[in-house]
């Protein structure tokens, strides 16, 4: 089956697996390169890496909206429950469940995660998604670890990875994260909402052409990858 991948920028994704839509880190509103507005996005299942705002972003509307799940870590969880909503399922990292749709396990990421309010959200994860025979890892906000080594082991399809450096991998690291992980697609994200990100990914993806087998895809806010 054909995944069908929307970028929403940053580290937003809509992920349509058949019938069912994920949505990753849904940092919308206060997005100045985001092509779509909050109310307007469907989710069945919302997928939360840590509680910075750029990537808990609209989660509680989209989710009171829609009914979509939340999905994200044990802390972020009893911070959505305690925001009145029923509708979550905790992971942590290391953890992968089964759902209707496919599976998806938390891996570690290197970064920070209060929430909004300060409240300690746990440690910040990235995913790896197993769907339909694809393996997808969005590895959301961190800075270059080794172990990205053993994620790459399992055969990544499609790496997910942030290049806009100061708060995230800056290009080097993730050129070195994909020597590491050796996917055989690779997406970049995380880049020129903010000044302070300012990147130039075809840059970056001339550059991982060069010294990896990879293939890159750089995408512009609203654009679809089919996978
Ligand atoms: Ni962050
Ligand atoms: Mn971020």
């Amino acid at each position: 089956m054909t995944l069908k991948i929307t970028w929403y920028g940053h580290a937003c994704f809509l992920i349509e697996a058949g019938k069912t839509k994920l949505l990753t880190d849904p940092f919308i509103t206060g997005n100045p390169l985001s092509p779509v507005q909050a109310d307007e996005v469907e989710a069945d299942y919302i997928l939360v890496s840590h509680g910075h705002g750029d990537h808990l972003g609209d989660t509680l509307d989209i989710a009171a909206r829609t009914g979509a799940t939340v999905i994200s870590n044990y802390e972020i969880q009893n911070w959505v429950v305690n925001q009145g909503f029923e509708n979550v399922h905790p992971q942590h990292i290391g953890g992968g469940f089964d759902y209707p749709w496919g599976r998806v396990k938390l891996t570690i990421a290197q970064h920070g995660s209060a929430l909004p309010d300060g409240t300690y959200g746990g440690n910040p994860c990235g995913f790896l998604f197993y769907i339909h025979g694809k393996k997808i890892y969005h590895a959301c906000d961190t800075g270059l670890f080794y172990d990205m080594k053993l994620i790459g082991e399992e055969g990544i399809d499609l790496a997910i990875l942030p290049i806009g450096d100061n708060f995230t991998m800056g290009p080097d690291d993730a050129l070195r994260a994909v020597k590491l992980i050796e996917p055989t697609h690779v997406i970049p994200i995380h880049y020129n909402t903010f000044d302070v990100i300012k990147q130039d990914p075809h840059a970056w993806a001339d550059k991982v052409k060069e010294e990896t087998s990879a293939k890159v895809t750089v995408m512009k806010p609203g654009d679809v990858l089919e996978l």
